[in-house]
């Protein structure tokens, strides 16, 4: 993920287009040098806070801890919910195993849902026979940045007295009937990692309205030093604490969200426009009821189109177009085989998903050309294979 200038040429001449690269300019310059030049550089000092307060209040949300990944975000909210060996968490098949090992650090059994085919999400029908008296925890995935349906998911949990905790590591901004990935369930989870839609470089945050979950994620991303008595600790804590200098990054980031998102919907919209009619390629959709963020604009080459994923990755990067295939489905990771998880499970949609997907280029700097440029590839893909 480097800079635009170290993008190389093509053998056509034709930029080589990465899948998403940050857009990084003088505010997080201005605010880095401010870190270094007073001198707080460590986890203390005004950024943090700043970050944490404004971000949160950006989700619709009371608090915000921040972290140093979206992966221990998710590990502090489960710890944070004291989830432990002998509970049971349910997630989707179809996410990145981040979200997978979070429940695993805590001891707790993952518990999986087939995804929506239409939205790669945790399919809500399939989540009640998965409930059990162990539930604790219901940790949908709002994957690519198009928001679960999370009123049934909710609903569920309420009736089971199950905590909902979202992993809205890639869907800053998207929203749910009008309400804020992060802030819909007790607890969001988010990541700032370089290619999210606002990055500190490696970072991550929780955010809750919760003031008793929050003050206990707080303590315990800082060791769960005792507040009235330095060196005793009362709890297993953890150093998950952000630096001022990521979150200097990060201040400067969420001054410019509403136009990383704007860029990712336009983008969005025009490979819409531009692929709809390529036979066989499911695009991304977006439900009346959620705001799509377009995270990562994914396409799906099923048994319908002329060339099969596994060949058009390679293709268009021959044409130096960059691309990331789907995640693997949690079930059929081989550390989970070695762990003797899941054994005989199936699931059909993640694993159709995983087999066909792949995602376009689409960072916040993307240009209309290399939109197109992109698009032209495709058609000419498709025109060569049929
Ligand atoms: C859905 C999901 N959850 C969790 C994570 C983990 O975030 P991080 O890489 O910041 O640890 C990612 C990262 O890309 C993700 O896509």
């Amino acid at each position: 993920m480097g800079g635009k200038e170290s993008r190389d040429r093509t053998p056509s001449g034709h930029r080589q287009i990465p899948v998403c690269e940050p857009v990084i300019g003088e505010q997080e310059l201005r605010y880095v040098t401010d870190c270094v030049k007073t001198n707080w550089i460590s986890s203390k000092g005004r950024y943090v806070t700043e970050f944490e307060a404004q971000f949160a209040a950006y989700c619709g949300a009371k608090e915000g801890i921040a972290t140093t990944s979206g992966t221990t975000a998710l590990h502090l909210a489960l710890a944070t919910l004291k989830v432990g060996p002998g509970d049971e968490v349910i997630l989707p098949a179809f996410t990145m195993m981040a979200t997978a090992f979070a429940v695993m650090y805590c001891g707790a059994r993952p518990v999986l849902v087939d995804a929506d085919p239409e939205t790669w999400n945790m399919d809500p029908s399939l989540l009640a026979e998965k409930i059990t008296g162990k539930t604790r925890v219901i940790l949908p995935v709002h994957i690519y940045g198009h928001p679960c349906d999370m009123d049934p998911i909710r609903e569920l949990a309420g009736d089971h007295r199950a905590v909902v905790v979202e992993d809205a590591a890639e869907a800053h901004g998207a929203e749910y009937r009008g309400r804020r990935a992060g802030s819909i369930g007790q607890i969001g989870c988010f990541s700032f990692y370089a290619n999210k839609i606002i990055t500190t470089g490696e970072g991550g945050m929780v955010v809750t309205s919760d003031p008793a979950l929050a003050s206990r994620a707080r303590a315990l991303k800082d060791l769960a030093f005792d507040p009235m008595k330095r060196f005793l600790h009362t709890d297993v804590g953890f150093n998950y604490r952000m630096t001022n200098i990521q979150a200097a990054i990060g201040l400067a980031q969420l001054e410019r969200i509403d136009t990383f998102v704007a860029a990712r919907r336009a983008t969005a919209a025009r490979y819409t426009a531009l692929l709809g009619d390529l036979p066989g390629l499911r695009l991304p959709v977006e439900k009346p009821w959620a705001r799509n963020v377009y995270w990562m604009y994914g396409i799906v080459a099923g048994k319908d189109a002329p060339v099969s994923r596994d060949r058009l990755a390679p293709l268009l990067a021959a044409r130096g177009v960059e691309t990331r295939t789907f995640f693997v489905p949690v079930h059929q990771q081989p550390v989970c085989r070695d762990l003797g998880l899941f054994r005989g499970e199936r699931y059909p949609v993640a694993e159709e998903l995983g087999k066909n997907g792949l995602y376009l280029p689409s960072g916040s700097g993307l240009t209309g050309e290399e939109i197109k440029y992109t698009s032209r590839c495709l058609h000419g893909i498709w025109e060569q294979g049929r």
